[in-house]
């Protein structure tokens, strides 16, 4: 027995001294490939044990000499694979990504394969046999691969526009594939883009909030409302009680916000804030037309987002239809803007004078959420809806404006009742002052 272990512990020992007199040495892959093993270690994948036998093969380790360390080719051995092409990649990496008891652990889903054989990528690469569709290491790199929530990874969402762009922002590749590389600068430009990558707020679409991560496929008209209404809750809620919401065919929310696309859209609303900052800017002389079109440009360019179907010559019932209403819930979203506006500018006027308003700046509160909800609430495309949200704006404006002019009232009334007083007051300074000189006269005699 005890020979026997001296065999185990002597063997590795005298062959390391065996191959140190070859000048032989024992080494593994990261001594001959330092730049991808340095990517490796610090990825998710080496904090897993998973290493590099497991996507490449080849043996733990290696007997070489000085010469075979820089030799420019090696023999990995029999059980080596190589470097997979980018058809096996997907499958490379479904070995364990599609194995469900081996992903439970690790909380993660085992459907990665799956949907990205659905998705216009995994058509073009496996059925089209087009290499330059997105295969797993485009979006999540080859060696350096990172959980999402990691910052270094491609698939953060600060940085997915960038991983999706280095293809979709490529000219050549895409005009061969017949897409457009303008997307991009579209969607860089639009309200999700400049939130996304300007304010770095994470609750902004990416392209894969919209096109799904693995299932990339455009949501083709019909689908675009589930992707919308996935954060715009409410507004779709409000369109889905429109007119329009009937017609199957309707190409919804890009329909008015979309421009040539559904990556160009902008901030539609003026904010409450927005409206009285720009009320005190406007020229006072101006009409309440022109006021409307100063404190919110963007409605009249959305009344005419209804002639793109509408057509303006028409006298067909509908269209005439859409424009009475269009023409009518526009004007009153901007008259009630414009009393919101004025109101405010009010209270904040009569402030800065001698009367307090705090009271009326709490009134505002109401109006200020009623303000807010005509955006989503026009969706409806109902007057009667409109109606009942701009009468509880008014309700407040009316009340706001009542008691200012009683306070009004009741600082002039305060200022006349001092006329009497300062009268009192003169009438009293001027007997005293003849009081003074009688009474000079009487005991201030020179001395004789
Ligand atoms: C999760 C699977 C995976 C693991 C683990 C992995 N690799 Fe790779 N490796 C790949 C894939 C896929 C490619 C092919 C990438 C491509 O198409 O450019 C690749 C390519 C390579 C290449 C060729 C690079 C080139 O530019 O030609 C080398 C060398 C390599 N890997 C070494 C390693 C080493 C060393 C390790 C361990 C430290 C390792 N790999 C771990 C998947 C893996
Ligand atoms: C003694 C140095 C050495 C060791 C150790 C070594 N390699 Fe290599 N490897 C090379 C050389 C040299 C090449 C270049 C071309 C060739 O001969 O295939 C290469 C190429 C590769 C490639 C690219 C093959 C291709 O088809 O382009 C991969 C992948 C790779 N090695 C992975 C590994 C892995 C995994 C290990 C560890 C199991 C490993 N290597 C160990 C030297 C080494
Ligand atoms: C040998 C098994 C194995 C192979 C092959 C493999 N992975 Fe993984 N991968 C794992 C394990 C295990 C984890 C879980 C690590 C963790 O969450 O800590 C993981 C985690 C990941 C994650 C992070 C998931 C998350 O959000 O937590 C990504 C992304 C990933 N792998 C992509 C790939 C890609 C791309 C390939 C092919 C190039 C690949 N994997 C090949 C085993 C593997
Ligand atoms: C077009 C880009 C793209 C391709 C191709 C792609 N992924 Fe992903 N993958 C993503 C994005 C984006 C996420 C989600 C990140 C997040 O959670 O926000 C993700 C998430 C993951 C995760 C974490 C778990 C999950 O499903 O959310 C794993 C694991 C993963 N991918 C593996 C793969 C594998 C394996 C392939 C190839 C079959 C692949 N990915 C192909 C973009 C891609
Ligand atoms: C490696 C390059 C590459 C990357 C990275 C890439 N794509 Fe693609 N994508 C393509 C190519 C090429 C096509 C055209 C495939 C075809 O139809 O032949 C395509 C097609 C598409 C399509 C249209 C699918 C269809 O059915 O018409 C969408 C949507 C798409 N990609 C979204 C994305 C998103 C989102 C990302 C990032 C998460 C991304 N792509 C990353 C190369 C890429
Ligand atoms: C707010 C959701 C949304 C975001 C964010 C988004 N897309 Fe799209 N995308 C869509 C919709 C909807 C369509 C279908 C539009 C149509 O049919 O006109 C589409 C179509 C596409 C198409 C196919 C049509 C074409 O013109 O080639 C590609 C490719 C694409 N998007 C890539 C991207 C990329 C890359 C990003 C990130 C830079 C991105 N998308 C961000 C919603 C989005
Ligand atoms: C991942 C969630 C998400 C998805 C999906 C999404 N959005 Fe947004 N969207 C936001 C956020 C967050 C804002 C910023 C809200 C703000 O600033 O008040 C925003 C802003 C907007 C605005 C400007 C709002 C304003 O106040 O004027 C419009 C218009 C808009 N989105 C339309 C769309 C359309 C159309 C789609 C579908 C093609 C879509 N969004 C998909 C999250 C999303
Ligand atoms: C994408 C095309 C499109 C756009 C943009 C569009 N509409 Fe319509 N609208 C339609 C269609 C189609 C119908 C159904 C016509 C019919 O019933 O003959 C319709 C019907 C209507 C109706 C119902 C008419 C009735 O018979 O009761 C109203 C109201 C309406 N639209 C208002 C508007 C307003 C307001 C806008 C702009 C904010 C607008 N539409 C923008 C396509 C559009
Ligand atoms: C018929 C044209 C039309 C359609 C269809 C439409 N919108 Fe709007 N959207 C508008 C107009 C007009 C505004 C208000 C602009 C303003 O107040 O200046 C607006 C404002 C918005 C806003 C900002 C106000 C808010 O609701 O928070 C968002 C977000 C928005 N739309 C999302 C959507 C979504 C999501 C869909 C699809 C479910 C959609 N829109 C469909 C015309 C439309």
């Amino acid at each position: 027995m005890a020979s026997y272990l001296r065999y185990i512990v002597l063997i590795p020992v005298l062959a390391l001294f065996d191959s140190a007199a070859l000048g032989q040495e024992q080494v593994t892959c990261e001594v001959c490939h330092e730049a991808e093993a340095k990517q490796f270690f610090s990825s998710v994948h080496s904090a897993a044990a998973v290493s590099c036998r497991d996507c490449h093969g080849g043996e733990a380790a290696y007997l070489v000499d000085a010469q075979q360390r820089t030799s420019p080719s090696f023999d990995h051995g029999p059980s080596f694979s190589g470097k997979p092409t980018r058809f096996e990649i997907p499958e490379r990496c479904a070995q364990c990504h599609a194995n469900v008891s081996l992903m439970n652990p690790y909380g993660l889903p085992a459907d990665q394969l799956m949907r990205y054989r659905t998705s216009g990528h995994g058509k073009a690469l496996f059925e089209k046999k087009n290499e330059a569709a997105a295969v797993c290491t485009d979006c999540h790199d080859v060696h350096a691969i990172f959980k999402a929530s990691d910052p270094r990874s491609r698939t953060h969402p600060l940085n997915v526009p960038d991983t999706c762009g280095r293809c979709h922002g490529d000219e050549a590749m895409m005009s061969e594939h017949g897409h457009s590389v303008e997307i991009m600068d579209e969607y860089r430009a639009s309200v999700h883009g400049r939130g996304l990558l300007e304010a770095q707020d994470t609750g902004m679409p990416t392209c894969a909030t919209c096109h799904g991560n693995h299932a990339a496929a455009p949501p083709g008209v019909a689908s675009v409302n589930t992707v919308c209404g996935k954060c715009h809750q409410q507004t779709e809620q409000f369109f889905l009680k429109s007119p329009h919401a009937e017609i199957d065919s309707f190409p919804r929310c890009i329909a008015c916000h979309g421009g040539e696309n559904s990556h160009a859209i902008q901030q539609a609303t003026i904010r409450p804030k927005q409206l009285v900052a720009r009320f005190a800017r406007s020229p006072a002389a101006s009409d309440d037309h022109a006021l409307i079109e100063s404190l919110h440009p963007q409605l009249s360019l959305l009344t005419e987002s209804c002639y793109e179907c509408h057509d303006e010559d028409s006298d067909l019932p509908a269209d005439l239809e859409a424009f009475k209403r269009s023409e009518e819930m526009y004007g009153m979203i901007g008259e009630a803007e414009v009393a919101y506006a004025r109101t405010m500018a009010r209270i904040d006027v009569v402030g800065r004078g001698v009367l307090l308003v705090e009271d009326e700046q709490l009134m505002m509160a109401d109006a200020t959420t009623a303000v807010a909800e005509l955006g989503p609430t026009q969706h409806m495309l109902q007057i009667g809806e409109i109606a009942s949200v701009i009468a509880r704006l008014s309700a407040s404006t009316d009340a706001v404006n009542v008691s200012i002019d009683e306070k009004e009232a009741g600082l002039a009334w305060r200022y006349w009742i001092l006329w009497p007083m300062w009268g009192f007051i003169l009438v009293f300074g001027v007997a005293s002052y003849v009081k003074y000189l009688r009474l000079k006269a009487i005991h201030v005699k020179p001395l004789p």
